[in-house]
């Protein structure tokens, strides 16, 4: 025969204890865990705000076709050459002037606009009592990023190698890379450092102080710098041959990292913790929608 149900009511139980007990200890140590568990979950997790983001993108960098050397030699006297693409560098430096023959090519290699990569070839002229043992070299960059926030700015890149044994030729293979201290803005144009490295109007030696050049740049929140280059050092430089330098640049894709907080949308974590991202249009649009049904 079927049963069924033809009454039923709620049971309440009530267990008491003295307040110096073992129960009443382990409640509250039940009831504290249960609120304080989630707040080291999200602390260890690194926070509930998300305080900043990353996203990839190719930054646009073109060779300005400036640069400024210097080639440390040894032999009847330990000395220099050097050369620049400033006029007022190179009156200062009359007497180590040395005028190379310059090539440089950039190419778009994926025609997206924007440039990939710099091959540079320089071929200083030197005596054969010159030996080359080291060479210092700063090339200079226009760099634009534009994704959310913009950025346009001059950058650098330095170069410098030094041997035992004196070379005939160097290639330098590297990758310049943006170094970012902090966060990008969100929003705006940040031209702060869309100004010469090299003050090129200064006829002090000062401005050309390759110390003084670095401290400058070294100081700003971002910059761009050649990230762990390889060197190929020849040697064996045949009579009346130049030194050659062959530089060999990628621009190359990178990761940059602006803050969270200033972005005007919201973002959900979805399953495949790609971020999904839900602009206040869409939040209205979504929120009508659930109110129509
Ligand atoms: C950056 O500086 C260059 C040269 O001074 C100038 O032509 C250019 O308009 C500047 N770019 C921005 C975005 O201010
Ligand atoms: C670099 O960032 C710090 C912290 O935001 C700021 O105080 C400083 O002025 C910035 N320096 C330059 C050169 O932009
Ligand atoms: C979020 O949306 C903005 C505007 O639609 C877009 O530019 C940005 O790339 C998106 N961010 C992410 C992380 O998908």
């Amino acid at each position: 025969m079927a049963v069924f149900e033809i009454f039923s009511h709620a049971e309440l139980r009530r267990y008491r204890s003295h307040i110096f007990s073992k129960a009443t200890a382990l409640q509250v140590f039940i009831t504290l865990l249960t609120y304080i568990l989630p707040l080291v979950v999200i602390y260890l997790n690194d926070g509930i705000w998300i305080s900043d983001a990353r996203f990839r993108d190719q930054p646009k960098i073109v060779f300005k076709k400036e640069l400024l050397f210097l080639l440390y030699t040894t032999g009847s006297t330990q000395s220099y050459v050097t050369y620049s693409t400033f006029e007022n560098y190179n009156k200062l430096q009359q007497n180590s002037l040395r005028i190379p023959l310059i090539k440089s090519v950039e190419e778009d290699i994926n025609g997206d606009g924007k440039l990939d990569n710099l091959q540079l070839t320089l071929e200083v002229p030197l005596y054969d009592s010159e030996n080359v043992v080291a060479i210092e070299m700063l090339l200079f960059f226009h760099y634009e990023l534009h994704k959310h926030g913009s950025i346009t700015m001059n950058s650098m890149a330095y170069i410098h190698h030094s041997s035992v044994i004196p070379g005939a030729k160097i290639n330098v293979y590297g990758t310049l890379e943006t170094v970012q201290r902090i966060p990008l803005h969100y929003k705006g144009n940040n031209i702060r450092f869309n100004t010469s490295i090299i003050d090129s109007d200064s006829v002090y030696a000062s401005a050309y102080d390759l110390s003084n050049i670095l401290k400058k740049y070294h100081e700003r929140n971002v910059t761009t710098k050649l990230i762990e280059p390889y060197y190929a050092w020849t040697i064996g430089r045949g009579a009346k041959m130049p030194f050659i330098i062959s530089v060999n640049i990628k621009y190359p894709w990178q990761e940059f990292m602006y803050p969270f907080t200033d972005l005007p949308t919201l973002v959900i974590l979805s399953e495949d913790s790609k971020l999904c991202n839900l602009s206040v249009a869409d939040l209205k649009y979504v929120s009508h929608k659930i109110q129509s049904y």
